[in-house]
């Protein structure tokens, strides 16, 4: 049987044609695909456990920077950017809320598109 506890969780709270309002969980050690934001602006702010993001030019798909954001950090996405979210906790989940402006229309890329 699946562990609930941890399974990875993308729960919309709230939508409408200006903003989308999105929970998610990370399982321990669970990362997403890399993608865009489209033409939106993202926030984050991270609710419980840590989350790095790895962020890549979206002109380019060079690596620019890695950000790591922890309970109570705010953390922000741009229409700029492809990046990888995740959680490297062997033990904790992470969980955080994320507010887009329009509503997120992303974009998915394979690891090899991008440049480390
Ligand atoms: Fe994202």
């Amino acid at each position: 049987m699946k562990n609930k506890k941890y399974a990875y969780g993308r729960t919309t709270l709230y939508a409408d044609d200006k903003v989308e309002v999105v929970l998610i969980e990370w399982p321990p050690g669970a990362k997403s695909a890399a993608h865009d934001h489209g033409t939106s602006h993202g926030m984050i702010r991270v609710l419980e456990g840590m989350v790095y993001c790895d962020n890549f030019s979206k002109k380019t798909k060079q690596f620019t920077s890695r950000l790591v954001g922890r309970k109570g950090d705010m953390l922000f996405e741009t229409p700029e950017i492809v990046h990888i979210m995740g959680n490297n906790s062997k033990t904790k989940r992470a969980l955080a809320l994320h507010v887009y402006t329009p509503p997120l229309k992303m974009k998915v890329y394979s690891d090899a598109e991008l440049k480390r």
